[in-house]
């Protein structure tokens, strides 16, 4: 048993050298989503709080990130929010990509599987109220209807009939 455990530290202890690559890749100011669509303040802060750390360029990682396993494990996690939905690349994407990402975040927001349970335990301050949601849902919403296409739009809706 006390081999065992030898073992078992050991192999953690080795483990430590093995990190995924954790440094934010490049991003354009430009196309960020909220210096694109200017959002209040409070939508700002909530999405900087709920959000960017898996949604783009500019996720901040805590201490614990130096430990393997965790660090592989929260690093799936940014890699597929970046790939549903990089809010760093908002401006470089075309109308429809963006009407239906925010579609898709109107109706996370309110179903509450956004920001994930398991960000939220080490996250306190991404646990939003009601009211928080209800904030980042109109704010989407808004996104949808000002762009083409969205509820607003007669010539998109018309498009959208056609098809
Ligand atoms: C802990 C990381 C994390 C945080 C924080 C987070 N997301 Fe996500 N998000 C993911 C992952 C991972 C996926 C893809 C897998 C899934 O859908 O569960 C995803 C998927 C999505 C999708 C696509 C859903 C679909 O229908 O495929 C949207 C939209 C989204 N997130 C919006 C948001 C919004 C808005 C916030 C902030 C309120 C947020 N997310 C916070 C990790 C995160």
């Amino acid at each position: 048993m006390r081999r065992f455990l030898l073992f078992l530290l050991l192999a953690f202890a080795i483990a430590q050298f093995v990190r995924p690559d954790t440094t934010n890749p490049t991003r354009d100011p430009a196309n960020d989503l909220i210096a694109v669509t200017h959002p209040s303040a409070e939508v700002t802060a909530l999405l900087r709080a709920a959000c960017y750390d898996c949604h783009s360029h500019e996720t901040r990682y805590p201490w614990y990130v130096s430990i393997t396993p965790v660090n592989w494990w929260m690093q799936h996690h940014v890699d597929e929010g970046r790939e549903e939905f990089n809010m760093s690349e908002w401006g470089a994407r075309k109308a429809k990509w963006q009407r239906h990402k925010a579609e898709e975040s109107v109706e996370m927001v309110k179903k509450r599987e956004m920001p994930l349970d398991s960000y939220t335990w080490g996250h306190p301050e991404a646990r939003l109220t009601d009211a928080q949601r209800q904030a980042l849902a109109s704010y989407f919403s808004g996104l949808v209807s000002a762009l083409p296409g969205g509820k607003d739009d007669r010539a998109g809706s018309r498009e959208h009939e056609d098809h």
